[in-house]
């Protein structure tokens, strides 16, 4: 099976060890990057969202309008808006971008992140409203007469859309979340689901549940698996080592500095999402695991989304994300903390030999499938 890399679509430089040097968007700096990574062989870029920011929707629009190849993850949440608008929205950036769009379905792990746009649903209450979401976003997509809605969050009348995705039937959805009611509602309805990085042992584990519950939804199919990293990479294990602890301690310094956002603590003092507990607690247990997976980067920023690291060479780091396409990962998603240069180093140095090593993994089991059949 193929491999894919996701990178990010950030809208300024700035990053846990770094201060931004402008605005919030800066529509250069936001080219500038997505290009390195059409230009370093990158597959695909995430345009995340969070409250404040800038809405990553009109920035993907941009970015698609000005790169030929490169593909848009669109990070929406369902509380910002109603479906039968995201979905056109979704619909005209897949024409704008010639059928380049996934969009990534964010439920929200963070009551009071949540709370800033007005949501005040429970987590799980949360999960079964993007589980109707993206049922409805699916059928507007696919549905070319007027149909009436009746749901627990959503009810409407004689919708049709006049705009239609690009891709068909339709575009594909992305997930993430680490919870029972993640699995589930992720398991019933996306192509692609999304993890965190953690140990080989705890991602096997992920994978199994998310793969239970896609059979329990009556699946045949279970989503693409993808894992997300910090890479930190240099050229001897030494220089690399040197690298993460000076990177660590950029993200300490500034977290005592309150210039790192952390995910805001719920009543019993850990974060609310089960995600970030899962980094946390493995943090806890230990710095090192597998072949370069790195904790500290994680500890340091409160087990804030990716920030599990793999440090090394770019042929450790290239064999440590092989272990886990060996596990059934097919998109390997990774950011630095200099976006643009880590974007433009990995591209150049650890992508190449994960696709040969991919290649020939591939090639050999198509010989062994040959020999079987010769043998059988
Ligand atoms: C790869 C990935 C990317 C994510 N991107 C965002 C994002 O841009 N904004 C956001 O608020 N949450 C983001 N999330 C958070 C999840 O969508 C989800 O809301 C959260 O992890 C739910 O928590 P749970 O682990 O308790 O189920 C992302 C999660 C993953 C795995």
């Amino acid at each position: 099976m193929p491999v894919e890399f996701l990178g990010i679509a950030a809208t300024n430089d700035g990053s846990e060890t770094t201060p931004r040097s402008g605005a919030a968007f800066d529509k250069g700096y936001t080219l500038r990057l997505a290009r390195a990574h059409e230009e370093h062989g990158w597959d695909r870029v995430l345009f995340a969202y969070g409250s404040g920011a800038p809405d990553p929707a009109p920035a993907a629009a941009y970015v698609a309008s000005r790169l030929e190849k490169l593909q848009i993850l669109l990070a929406h949440r369902p509380n910002v808006s109603y479906p039968t608008f995201a979905a056109k929205t979704f619909a005209t950036l897949d024409q704008i971008s010639e059928g380049r769009l996934t969009v990534h379905f964010i439920t929200g792990g963070n009551d009071h992140e949540q709370g800033r746009e007005g949501d005040t649903l429970t987590k799980d209450e949360r999960y079964a409203r993007t589980r109707e979401y993206i049922d409805v976003v699916k059928k507007i997509w696919t549905t070319h007469e007027p149909f009436d809605h009746e749901g627990d969050h959503y009810r409407f009348h004689d919708f049709v859309s006049d705009v239609f995705p690009v891709q068909q039937p339709r575009p594909g959805v992305s997930f993430g979340g680490s919870s029972p009611a993640a699995y589930a509602a992720g398991g019933a309805e996306a192509d692609i689901y999304c993890l965190w990085g953690e140990p080989l042992a705890e991602t096997a584990e992920q994978i199994g549940a998310v793969e239970a519950a896609a059979k329990a939804a009556g699946r045949t199919e279970t989503p693409r698996i993808q894992v997300a990293f910090r890479p930190i990479i240099a050229p001897t294990e030494e220089l690399a080592w040197e690298k993460a602890h000076r990177t660590v301690g950029a993200i300490r310094q500034r977290r005592e500095e309150g210039l790192v956002r952390q995910p805001r603590r719920g009543s019993r003092g850990n974060p609310e999402n089960t995600g970030s507990q899962r980094l946390l607690a493995i943090a806890e247990a230990g710095e090192r695991y597998d072949r370069a997976l790195w904790t500290p980067t994680a500890a340091a920023t409160g087990g804030a989304g990716n920030s599990n690291a793999l440090v090394g060479t770019p042929e450790t780091v290239a064999q440590a994300l092989l272990d886990y396409y060996d596990l059934g990962v097919d998109i390997l998603s990774a950011r630095g903390y200099d976006l643009l240069d880590d974007a433009i180093d990995f591209g150049r140095y650890v992508i190449p030999i994960v696709r040969e090593e991919v290649a020939k993994r591939d090639a050999e089991r198509v010989a062994r499938g040959a020999l079987a059949g010769v043998n059988g």
